[in-house]
């Protein structure tokens, strides 16, 4: 059975957007692995415009399960992975402007540069993934550069609002995700998926791990938003 891995980066989104310490995406990763999670994931971004440097070197130290850092294969993003060392990398493109990482990444241009990346990483025993779409030429160039695994992008299959579209989606990750094992890479899969859309994939067996971030942190606002009212008027009216 395919294992989740929560990404915890919006709860510093929201962090950020006070420039304050609550929430704490350090604590909400300790609160995720206590509901079952078997992977933090944090994506450091080079506008570090949710997570901060602080926030992963306190990961590195805090997750009991596995740390996985979404980076761009930059020079001193390397740096950074090569001193914290994070079980795993993963290498996303990244473009300052973009909302949220928008595809995957182009590995058949790209071979020289992230095969590079990849060997320095794999000096400091971090296993690496890169971030894909369900493309096979990009799974057949991954391969090819030693990635221990790759994730398949899931955001055209999540906004997808037609069955047609959903459907030719779907059969372009299942064929990604077959030619991915036949290479022997690790697979994993995430961007956009929720509680409606990830019942589809959830037969893939050669799935490992599922990267979900923002519909889990979105999802803990609503079941948690009636709590956290409750307890404030108890603070105001004495009770
Ligand atoms: N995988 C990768 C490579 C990502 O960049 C992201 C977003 O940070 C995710 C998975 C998680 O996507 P979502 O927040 O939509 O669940």
């Amino acid at each position: 059975m395919a294992k989740l891995a929560v990404n915890v980066d919006h709860v510093a989104t929201l962090r950020q957007a006070r420039r304050g310490i609550e929430p704490d995406p350090v604590i909400a990763a300790a609160m995720a692995e206590l509901g079952g999670a078997e992977g933090i994931i944090v994506h450091l971004r080079e506008d570090r415009r949710h997570i901060q440097e602080r926030d992963l070197r306190l990961l590195r130290e805090t997750v009991k399960t596995k740390l996985n850092l979404e980076m761009a294969a930059t020079d001193a993003m390397i740096k950074i992975a090569l001193d914290v060392k994070p079980d795993m990398v993963t290498l996303v493109p990244e473009r300052r402007e973009e909302l949220t990482t928008e595809g995957g990444l182009e590995v058949v241009l790209n071979k020289e540069s992230l095969k590079s990346a990849i060997e320095l990483l794999h000096e400091g025993d971090i296993a690496v993934s890169l971030f894909i779409n369900p493309d096979m030429d990009q799974i057949k160039a991954s391969a090819k550069i030693g990635t221990d695994f790759v994730e398949i992008h899931t955001g055209i299959y999540s906004e997808a609002t037609n069955h047609e579209d959903i459907e030719r989606e779907l059969d372009r990750i299942i064929d990604a995700i077959k030619l991915a094992h036949k290479l022997r890479l690790g697979i994993n899969a995430g961007h956009g998926l929720n509680y409606q859309n990830i019942k589809r994939l959830t037969g893939i067996k050669e799935i490992y791990e599922f990267s979900i971030g923002h519909s889990i942190v979105a999802r803990a606002i609503y079941v948690g938003f009636e709590k956290a009212v409750r307890e404030m008027l108890q603070l105001i009216r004495g009770e």
